[in-house]
């Protein structure tokens, strides 16, 4: 995997930057089709904004100071598939995606987003586009080594505000596993895994390609998965369903070509899932 340049999760192992752009070209591409602008000088009318939560690896995340990622490859592979341009992205905390969606200030989530029941109340999904399960990190080596949620009791856990993580820890606390001040949350993920590493907390639940990108980074591991069968889709408001569907037939366009495959592997190697 070392010697892949189309593998940006040797990126991600610190390898240079300069040369992966170079070699994966479309990958800094995310301001859109060069109209400049977010006001977008050509087509304007079917420009739409997209929105996403950075500091999600290898989905979405900052590298000097431009948003790249999966889903920022995925969509704009997708978008080029339809009549629609896609304008410059613009960065939120996850849970702020679907109140800027349902606010105009974006008019597409790319954001690793779960398709679940509570979202689809508010807002309208595309067609899946990756499968995830739950994983809980520990520190690499550590002496706490978990085999399921209820060995959680008594440690101090982590998870990102408004995520499937943290439904899962809410749930221990809920049903009296974990006490409620033992719940710590996030803005986001690197922050929590951060807190991992510094031994404030001893464990983190996330989505596994996430907390499998973590492995590879940080001094962590993953103790063990729960198997929670989520689907991730692209989030459009309930309103639009012209983009809702062009979506949908952009996905299956790249799925068809092998371009999905493509974006895939260069994110995940060939273990992506
Ligand atoms: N899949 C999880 C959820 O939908 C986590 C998504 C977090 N995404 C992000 N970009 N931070 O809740």
């Amino acid at each position: 995997m070392r010697e892949d340049s189309f593998d940006r999760r040797a990126y991600l192992r610190g390898a240079g930057a300069a040369g992966l752009f170079a070699l994966t070209g479309t990958a800094g591409c995310v301001g859109g089709g060069g109209g400049g602008g977010g006001g977008g000088s050509d087509g304007s009318s079917n420009q739409i904004v997209p929105g996403t939560a950075p500091g999600f690896p290898p989905f979405e995340m900052k590298e000097g100071g431009e948003i790249v990622g999966f889903d920022i490859d995925l969509l704009s592979a997708v978008v080029a598939e339809t009549d629609y341009q896609l304008g410059n992205w613009q960065a939120f905390e996850f849970d702020s995606l679907i109140p800027a969606l349902t606010n105009d200030k974006i008019d597409a989530i790319a954001a690793a987003m779960t398709i679940n029941e509570e979202r689809d109340e508010t807002i309208d999904f595309s067609n899946p586009y990756y499968n995830a399960d739950q994983s809980v990190l520990v520190r690499g080596g550590g002496s706490f080594s978990p085999s399921a949620l209820a060995d959680l009791s008594g440690h101090p856990v982590g998870a990102q505000e408004g995520t499937t993580g943290e439904s899962q820890v809410k749930t221990l606390v809920e049903n009296g596993t974990l006490q409620q001040s033992n719940y710590n949350s996030y803005g986001n993920y690197v922050l929590a895994v951060e807190d991992l590493t510094n031994g404030n907390i001893d464990a983190v639940v996330l989505d596994k390609p996430v907390a499998q990108t973590f492995v590879e980074q940080r001094s962590v591991e993953i103790a063990f998965t729960v198997e929670t069968g989520e689907r991730y889709g692209f989030g459009m408001r309930t309103d639009d369903d012209d983009l809702t569907q062009a979506l949908n037939g952009g996905l299956e366009a790249v799925r068809e070509s092998g371009r999905y495959e493509e974006i895939r592997n260069e994110w995940f190697g060939s273990n992506g899932g």
